[in-house]
């Protein structure tokens, strides 16, 4: 029973391959000529017998278009067009087997983790989908890993371990390979709803994905790596698609201790990465940072890290003159709480009999609270971040 469930839901959960390496410097392709990939992904973390967390979600590309609430036991839809054509039938009964699968799923793999050896903690991975070009449904994918290395996966009609993953893997496809009812309903779920659903996906959808959206960049400088070393940082932000390629260059020749960070994803769908270089402190003139992506149309990006210094100079020399003033201004606020005290001292008598005492202080309470505020707060303040650049 418990590897029937376990192998039912893996098949509705398909998580994915990673794309093809993004970050290749050569000519970005269109999104369009890449196949389109619909993927679930489930990370299941196991800390100990009875503690476990549990995250699934659905990507098309690299656009997630599905969550799960697992308080709920609900299917969330991040689009307006998520559903595709289903039924709110259909997606009912789809609903009810995560909610069953999932529940199954972890209370199998707690009864059996010593029977397989799994160790707590461990982290369990399934990447299952379908992938399309032209139109045609083209490859249909599920693979699990086990602390992040690959452990098996789901080949024409039966359980495969990966090479490598050991007698441990060999043992668990053993097992799952003997129920044939399950990897029909996998195979049917991968092979027919994953590509019925990828092939309804409206032109909403499609237009949502092949949005291109220029990249902003700008440089900086990172931690450096020692005396006399620059870390040259440039930032990438708010494209999309994912594919760039961002370069640290010298003329035409590409830096090749460029590193580049993951690309990381905007809240608003689109994407940002960071792309350093480490130079010795008097090799960085010169360089510049090129940024290649499919909605520049052929206009690369160039940023100047000399740009960048002669940015600092001005930003440098406008602090100056800011922090000069602040000081004028801190001679004239001392010189106003002076006259301020005089002013107190010469508050004359209200008639109704008021409190002298009364006035004076307030009085007093006003300028101190000037001066404190323009000599600690703001003058302070700026002087720190003077002297940190
Ligand atoms: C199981 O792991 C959770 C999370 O790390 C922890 O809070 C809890 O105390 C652990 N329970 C046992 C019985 O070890
Ligand atoms: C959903 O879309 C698919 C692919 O376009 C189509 O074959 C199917 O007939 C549609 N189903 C409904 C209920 O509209």
């Amino acid at each position: 029973m418990l590897l029937v469930l376990l192998l039912l839901f893996q098949g509705l959960l398909c998580p994915g391959e990673r794309t093809a390496d993004p970050q290749a410097l050569g000519p970005p392709h269109l999104a369009a000529e890449e196949p389109l990939t619909f993927r679930l992904l489930q990370i299941s973390s196991f800390a100990n017998h009875s503690w476990v967390q549990n995250q699934a979600s659905g990507w098309l590309g690299e656009l997630q278009t599905h969550g799960w609430d697992s308080v709920l036991g609900a299917i969330r839809f991040l689009r307006p067009w998520s559903q595709g054509n289903f039924s709110k039938e259909e997606l009912k009964n789809l609903q009810a087997l995560f909610q069953l699968y999932f529940h199954g799923f972890i209370h199998e793999v707690q009864a059996f983790a010593s029977q397989f050896q799994f160790e707590y903690p461990f982290e369990l991975q399934i990447s299952s989908g379908c992938r399309m070009s032209d139109g045609e449904a083209s490859e249909s994918f599920l693979k699990g890993a086990y602390q992040g290395t690959d452990f098996l996966s789901f080949q024409g009609n039966s359980w495969q371990p990966s090479p490598g993953a050991g007698s441990r893997a060999q043992n668990v496809c053993r097992v799952l390979n003997r129920y044939r009812d399950i990897k029909e309903i996998v195979q049917g779920l991968l092979s027919g709803t994953c590509p019925r659903f990828l092939a309804s996906i409206p032109e909403a959808g499609k237009a949502e994905l092949e949005r291109q959206v220029k990249p902003e960049a700008w440089v900086s400088k990172g931690p450096t790596r020692g005396p006399g070393r620059l870390m040259l940082v440039c930032h990438v932000s708010g494209f999309h698609p994912k594919t760039v390629g961002v370069m640290w260059m010298r003329g035409e020749q590409m830096q090749l201790g460029t590193r580049q960070g993951d690309v990381l994803p905007n809240a608003d769908g689109t994407w940002y990465l960071q792309v350093t270089l480490d130079v010795a402190t008097g090799e960085a003139a010169g360089l510049y940072c090129r940024v290649k992506h499919s909605s520049l149309g052929g206009h690369d990006i160039i940023i100047h890290w000399d740009g960048y210094s002669r940015l600092l100079i001005l930003i440098g020399l406008t602090v100056t003159v800011i922090l000069v003033m602040l000081i004028v201004l801190e001679f004239w606020f001392k010189k106003q709480s002076s006259s301020c005290n005089s002013l107190s001292r010469h508050v004359p008598d209200p008639a109704i009999g008021a409190n002298t005492q009364d006035a004076r202080g307030s009085g007093h309470q006003l300028c101190s609270a000037l001066e404190s505020w323009a000599k600690y707060r703001f003058l302070k303040k700026w002087k720190t971040r003077l002297s940190q650049l």
